[in-house]
């Protein structure tokens, strides 16, 4: 058998029951694929590590990580470790940088009636939106040098040539198997792509925009690039969402940004997950953490109405991205659509409350398995 060594991360508060639901979705893909072992290990991660050992992330874990072929992550954070230094989401930090997962792929789409009520953009607006932000992840504000005192605090927002043009690497990658016509197999050719920058005001965004342009003159010249400024982008993601279907290139800080931007698109950052690999898609195995958008929802943790769709589509870009397995990534998100789109079940609407239903988070996670099983058997017995 193929055997694929897992890292678990749950984290904080609602993290652990997210990751519950993806492990399992991936006992279906263990069950109904006899040839593919899923190997797993867990570790503590954030505030729960903080807890235990002081810090939010040990060597030991970023050891075991760096063995693994990919890390399952949750999310970590919370008002209990407010004052914590190093605090919870350093650790994640920390990871992101010790596995070089120097792009993170977050994709938010909007294509079925049950989305679409959850969002609150008009319908003909939003429905048909998709687009890829692809997120510098391991340089900028987030990484540069610190200075803290009491009165004076700076962060360094610093890129070098090398940084922009790897991550530029992922983000023509990504509108190759994108494709214009947003099929996912690059139909209609390689998808647009929007490079966002401060490139008005920021050194380290003139750097972005011309070592961009660069790139993709040199080494895609068929792929259509313009940039747009990052602050009037985040209006046009809102007025005009479909405008943007695509592949939006940009650096950390505002990557953050324009990717929880797209929760408010869905109405919901509940259905968005993220990958965050460390190699170029579509060449092959390649470390990554799969981690939902979202945080550790401290408002709605424990009382089992989270919605576990984000963290079972990062499932699902695990085995796309880093496995190979695409056939397998393609069962879990059309298991999510079978489900989301209340095809399934009778036309039962299985959804937790941010999409508007009344499940809980393991009875969603239960159909989705159902649906997982089903779609995989199906595709055996033809
Ligand atoms: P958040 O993303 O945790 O929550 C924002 C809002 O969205 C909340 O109202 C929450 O209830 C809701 N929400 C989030 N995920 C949901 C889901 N799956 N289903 C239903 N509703 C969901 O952002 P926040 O409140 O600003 O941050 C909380 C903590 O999480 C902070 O400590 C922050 O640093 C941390 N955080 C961690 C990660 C990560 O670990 N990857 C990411 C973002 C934020
Ligand atoms: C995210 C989160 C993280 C980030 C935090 C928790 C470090 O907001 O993954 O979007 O800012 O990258
Ligand atoms: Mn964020």
């Amino acid at each position: 058998a193929q055997t694929y060594k897992i890292l678990v991360l749950p984290g904080d508060h609602v993290g652990p029951e997210v990751v519950a639901e993806a492990l399992k979705v991936l006992d279906v893909i263990e069950e109904c694929r006899p040839n593919l072992k899923f190997e797993r290990s867990f570790g503590l991660a954030g505030g729960s590590s903080i807890d235990k050992h002081g810090v939010p992330m040990t060597q030991a874990v970023l050891d075991k990580a760096k063995s693994s072929d990919a890390v399952l992550f949750g999310s970590v954070g919370g008002p209990e470790w407010a004052t914590a230094s190093p605090n919870p989401e350093s650790g994640l930090l920390q990871l992101r940088k010790h596995l070089n997962t120097f792009a993170n792929i977050r994709p938010c789409e909007v294509y079925i009636p049950s989305l679409v009520s959850a969002s609150p953009i008009k319908p003909d607006l939003v429905l048909g939106t998709k687009f890829i932000v692809v997120r510098e992840n391991c340089g900028g504000a987030y990484f540069g040098e610190k200075v803290e005192n009491p009165d004076i605090a700076s962060d360094l927002w610093v890129y070098t040539r090398p940084e922009i043009e790897r991550c530029a690497r992922v983000s023509a990658a990504i509108a190759r198997l994108l494709g214009r016509s947003g099929d996912g197999k690059g139909g209609g050719g390689p998808a647009k792509v929007w490079s966002s920058d401060k490139a008005n005001v920021l050194a380290s965004g003139r750097l972005w925009r011309a070592v961009t342009q660069d790139i993709f003159d040199k080494e895609f010249p068929d792929i259509e690039l313009e940039h747009q400024l990052a602050d009037s982008m985040a209006m046009l993601m809102v007025k005009d969402p479909k405008r943007f279907n695509g592949v939006i290139h940009t650096d950390n800080t505002f990557g953050d940004i324009l990717s929880d931007i797209s929760g408010g698109l869905t109405g919901t950052l509940g259905i968005l997950p993220s990958a965050s690999v460390s190699g170029i898609p579509g060449r092959g195995r390649c470390n990554g953490v799969y981690e939902p958008v979202h945080g550790s929802a401290p408002d709605i943790a424990g009382k089992g109405i989270v919605n576990p769709v984000a963290q079972i589509l990062s499932l699902a870009m695990m085995l796309r991205y880093s496995f190979i397995l695409g056939e397998e990534a393609d069962a879990i998100e059309q298991a999510v659509t079978m489900v989301l789109d209340a095809k399934e079940f009778g036309g039962l609407e299985i959804r937790t409350g941010d999409l508007g239903g009344r499940s809980s988070t393991v009875e969603v996670g239960n159909a989705i398995c159902q649906a997982v099983r089903k779609v995989l058997n199906k595709r055996d017995s033809v």
